[in-house]
């Protein structure tokens, strides 16, 4: 018997309230400041500059979200950071990933307030609206371009590692990430996989900051940083090819293309791997892999996310001779296809 219930409703319908409350606490850098030490709600509104009328309210919905502990009551409640929130959200440890979340504060959330008229239209609702190329756009400027590698450091980076740490490199002996922005994939691999040579290839605006990366990670002996354009002349080739977050940037024909080529740059016995959101071949479980396709129709001119059976038929087009997926964290996989 269906019982009538509305808060599945209210969840989703209201759920842009609690997200703006966690992207509001990382924007304060509310974390960080937690992961020196507990702090009260005096102290912590002083530190971040809270009006009174706020300060119990906005710390308490993130203790019901999970994100912070409390102890005690009124202004000298104390609050701490959950394991997770300590790990994730504290810009003062390695494991930071709030870039994703800065940006999405910064830019999508505004951006996805223009959401219907994008479903209505199918244009970009960002910084290319009115025409222009995204990534020429984004790396104009000196800080949105390490916005943007930051936030895309920190939305893959666990998907990195356990592909670095799932895929077997041992009959492997070249590796290169096409699309690498700021070299973490490569980065990875290099670290888990000492006998492998390794490159990360992006666009020339890219190298200064990758390089810097590889360099503090302490493994520029191992991975080289090149650039180019993926759409011009051949790709470097290697053993293991990968592309992350690269294909749903584009449309149909653009990444049958760039699977093609890949297919040429891959060492024959070789792999080719796209590390994306890719959606269930019924298209009804995956909701995350679905919002970030309706992302790029916000962010992209023909941009979209993909199913595992879509992958299969482009990899055969681009002559690999068959395809697997294999799930990494969260919505996202490896989508594998093997060269004869
Ligand atoms: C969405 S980001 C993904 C970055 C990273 N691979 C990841 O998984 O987080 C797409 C990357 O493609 C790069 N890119 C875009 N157009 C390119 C082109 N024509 N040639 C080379 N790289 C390009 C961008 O600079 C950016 O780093």
């Amino acid at each position: 018997m269906h019982n009538p219930d509305p808060s599945k409703i209210f969840a989703v319908g209201l759920g842009f309230m609690g997200s703006k409350v966690l992207l509001s606490a990382i924007e304060l850098e509310l974390f960080t400041v937690l992961g020196g030490g507990a702090r009260t709600a005096l102290q912590l509104g002083e530190r971040l500059s809270l009006h009174p009328r706020s300060i119990a309210d906005f710390l308490d919905v993130l203790v019901s979200q999970g994100f912070l502990s409390r102890e005690g009551d009124g202004a000298t409640a104390l609050y701490a950071n959950s394991a997770d929130a300590d790990l994730f959200l504290d810009k003062n440890k390695p494991s930071y990933i709030g870039g994703i979340f800065e940006m999405a504060n910064h830019r999508l959330y505004g951006f996805w307030g223009e959401l219907t008229e994008g479903l209505k239209t199918g244009r970009p609702q960002n910084e290319i609206q009115t025409g222009g190329d995204l990534f020429a756009e984004l790396y104009a400027d000196e800080n949105r371009l390490e916005e943007f590698l930051h936030a895309m450091a920190g939305a893959q980076m666990g998907n990195f590692i356990a592909f670095a740490e799932k895929f077997d490199f041992g009959r492997y002996n070249t590796f290169c990430d096409i699309g690498g922005a700021g070299g973490a994939l490569a980065v990875q691999v290099a670290l888990r996989n000492p006998h492998l040579r390794c490159e990360t290839f992006d666009l020339p605006a890219v190298k200064p900051l990758a390089e810097r990366f590889v360099g503090a990670m302490g493994v520029s002996d191992r991975v080289d940083v090149t650039a180019g354009d993926f759409f011009e002349g051949p790709l470097p080739s290697a053993d293991v090819v990968t592309m992350g977050n690269v294909l749903h940037d584009w449309d149909e024909s653009q990444k049958q293309t760039l699977i093609s080529k890949a297919y040429d740059a891959v060492r024959p016995g070789g792999a080719f791997v796209a590390i994306e959101m890719v959606i269930d071949d019924e298209r009804r479980t995956n909701t995350m892999g679905m919002l970030m396709s309706l992302n790029m129709l916000i962010e992209t001119e023909g941009g979209f996310d993909y199913t595992g059976a879509q992958f299969d038929t482009w990899a055969r087009a681009a002559g690999f001779s068959r395809t697997e997926i294999v799930p990494l964290t969260g919505p996202t996989s490896a989508a594998i296809a093997y060269k004869d």
